[in-house]
């Protein structure tokens, strides 16, 4: 334990000490248990593992100065959980035992809050999932909720530093009316291979656009996009992106900085008229993006020549987190202490 580079951390797993799971069966769900198996038993022919039944979130907590752990807007993901439920037909696990939840397994795994001023957090990792046994393709009548988490650094390697991504036209992670809303394992798995290909040619992601006409911006990798127009923020509208709970932070705080927001469909051409573009997320907080490189088109867009930040992304950045941290007041009442 006392062997971690909490620095060096990359975005990983790493075994902590407890998990929470709770499963229903006939028709409710049952009490919170606390495990400290890493290891799942399950039926063969739990709907999860044949026809995807199985939707996760993402959220951090995060070391004050004051010692104290907060964790982030946990009841915006207890809402997106439901949402995605809903969407794969899938029994809701209720917010008020989602936020239960969520305190208990990272007050059972506080050693593993990685220390204020390090760059690292505690992920924290909630998972719904068709236990039941079917063959027919029907919903589970069983399910386990469960949440484990890992303490991890930046998603991208380098940080707050302007990353390349790029766009490649023959592939989609969601379909234009189907799961791309919702945090749903199939978006994901429907990712790797553009994903991979990008990597392969040196890009921190694939910039997907909308999959109806290919003719409007949709999201980046496991992030949403925006970009910043003289004193707007622009983010897309799209019913194939997942509404990301940073990015509804980053409108609200730019908002209150006095600028512009811009929710809507974004045309590609619009590319070569943004000043700052990036990527936000949990995972990717901001990620601001060097370049993009449109790869069937031949074409480049540049937003950081010399591998710095632009100034609003930062100063969106050093806000975000000064909030996440408990540096300055939350006027939103976005943070809740772990006590
Ligand atoms: N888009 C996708 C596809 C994601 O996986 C994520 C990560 O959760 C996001 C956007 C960002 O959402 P949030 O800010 O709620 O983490
Ligand atoms: C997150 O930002 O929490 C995500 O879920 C992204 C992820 C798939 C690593």
């Amino acid at each position: 334990m006392d062997t971690i580079n909490w620095s060096g951390l990359p975005f990983g797993y790493m075994r902590t000490d407890y998990n929470i799971r709770c499963y229903y069966r006939d028709g409710k769900w049952g009490e919170l248990e606390v495990s400290s198996s890493e290891i799942l038993n399950i039926h063969m022919a739990a709907t999860c593992l044949h026809y995807g039944q199985e939707a996760f979130e993402g959220l951090k907590a995060f070391k004050g100065k004051d010692g104290k752990v907060r964790v982030f807007r946990m009841e915006e993901n207890a809402k997106r959980m439901i949402s995605s439920s809903q969407g794969i037909k899938m029994a809701e696990f209720p917010v008020e035992r989602f936020e239960e939840a969520v305190r208990k397994v990272v007050k059972l795994n506080e050693r593993f809050v990685p220390p204020y001023g390090s760059g690292a957090s505690l992920y924290i990792r909630p998972l719904l999932i068709g236990l039941g046994a079917q063959v027919g393709v029907k919903p589970a009548d069983e399910y386990l909720f469960l949440v484990f988490v890992t303490p991890v650094g930046p998603y991208f390697k380098s940080g707050f530093k302007p990353v390349p991504v790029c766009i490649m036209r023959g592939y989609d992670r969601a379909a234009p009316e189907g799961t791309g809303t919702i945090k749903v394992g199939g978006n994901y798995a429907a990712s790797l291979v553009a994903g991979n290909k990008a990597q392969e040619k040196g890009y921190a992601a694939v910039l997907y656009l909308d999959p109806k006409e290919k003719m409007y911006l949709d999201e980046c990798g496991p992030a949403n996009f925006f970009a910043i127009r003289g004193n707007s923020y622009l983010t897309p509208a799209s019913t194939s992106i997942l509404p990301s709970i940073t990015n509804k932070s980053l409108i609200r705080l730019a908002e209150d900085m006095g600028m512009k927001v811009e929710r809507r469909p974004i045309q590609l051409d619009e590319l070569n008229s943004f000043d700052e573009a990036a990527e936000c997320g949990t995972a990717a907080v901001i990620t601001p993006i060097s370049r993009i490189d449109d790869l069937d088109e031949d074409r480049s867009y540049i937003y950081s020549k010399d591998g710095k930040p632009g100034v609003v992304c930062e100063k969106l950045y050093n806000r975000l987190l000064a909030i996440q941290t408990g540096d300055e007041p939350d006027p939103y009442g976005w943070v809740k202490i772990i006590d």
